[in-house]
């Protein structure tokens, strides 16, 4: 299912947006001309990894400095040791939109 996130124009390059929807929360982030959607939840410790900070394509976990690749939600520094749920995203007339059905 195709969901509807944001506009291109809330996301600023180097920060993650919250999107709160009804079963989910998602992190939106844009990288220079990619646009990456995480579920916004630390699978260390379950915060929110939209208040982390974002350093190229890696967001990190404010809590305990846990890293994640954006492209493919997998952890890349410790202490999280399982991934994060990635959904593909795609843009339309400046609306980002993502495929939210294998969540
Ligand atoms: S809660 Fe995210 S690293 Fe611990």
């Amino acid at each position: 299912m195709s969901v509807r996130l944001c506009t291109l124009a809330e996301l600023k390059d180097g920060e993650a947006l919250r999107v709160e929807l009804d079963d989910i929360d998602v992190a939106v982030v844009k990288v220079h001309d990619e646009v990456f959607a995480v579920e916004d939840v630390c699978s260390h410790a379950e915060v929110p990894l939209s208040q982390g900070e974002v350093s190229g394509c890696t967001i990190e976990c404010e809590l305990h400095g846990s890293r994640f690749d954006l492209r493919t939600g997998k952890p890349t520094g410790p202490p999280a040791t399982r991934p994060v749920p990635v959904f593909e995203t795609s843009v339309i007339d400046g609306v980002v939109y993502a495929e939210l059905e294998n969540k």
